[in-house]
């Protein structure tokens, strides 16, 4: 991977899993993590994680987790970011203020993922029109299905990989979700 990545994830929408997710990429690339998001971020990857009042650039490794209103900081990091990274639910509130999250976005930055977290196959079907409303946006779509990795990883301040790899029960357990975590792990490292 090359120097001087910054990555971004942002949603105005709030509890999509910009802060999980941040956590565990910012953690598994050995980045900082900067955020504007009073979270337990600091605690749980010290020394590494930043909570922010004001968000300013800075020009290395470094990944921000993002949410609510974008000010004149926010679209400088917009801007530099080689990837924007977009998490959402599949409710259509979460779609509405997604869509509109991604149009904004899109003003600086067109590098654009989008993550649909917390899908639950077996209700796949219920949110065809969220998803194809997703489609529509010609963006590339991943998929982080439900699971209680994703809480643990916050409550132990470990990664899905490092769960995975922890134990063979963990494995077992973690396997589902470590496939959809590794996909866009693989995305963001930027050898697909
Ligand atoms: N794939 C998942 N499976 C299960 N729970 C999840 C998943 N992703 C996120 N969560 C849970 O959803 C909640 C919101 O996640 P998170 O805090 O990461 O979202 P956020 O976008 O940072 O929220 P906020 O807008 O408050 O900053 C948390 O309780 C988290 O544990
Ligand atoms: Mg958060």
């Amino acid at each position: 991977m090359s120097k001087n990545k910054m990555i971004t994830v942002f949603n105005k929408k709030g509890g999509t899993g910009k802060t999980s997710l941040s956590f565990n990429l910012a953690k598994d690339l050995d980045f900082p993590l900067l955020s504007n998001d009073d979270s337990v971020i600091e605690k749980i990857y010290p020394g590494k994680a930043k909570i922010l009042d004001k968000i300013k650039l800075i020009e290395h490794d470094v990944f921000y987790d993002l949410g609510g209103f974008i000010d004149e900081g926010i679209i400088e990091v917009f801007k530099t970011s080689s990837l924007i990274i977009v998490p959402t639910l599949l409710d259509i509130n979460s779609i509405k203020r997604t869509i509109n999250s991604i149009m904004e976005i899109n003003k600086y930055n067109n590098k654009i993922i989008v993550v649909i977290n917390r899908v639950e196959k077996k209700k796949l079907n219920k949110y065809e029109l969220s998803i194809n409303a997703l489609e529509g946006l010609g963006k590339e779509l991943f998929f982080i299905r439900e699971s209680e990795a994703i809480t643990n990883s916050i409550h132990l301040g470990k990664t899905i990989s490092q769960l995975y790899i922890e134990t063979p029960l963990a494995a077992h357990t973690y396997k589902g979700i470590y496939k959809d975590y590794e996909k866009l792990l693989n995305r963001v490292k930027g050898d697909k």
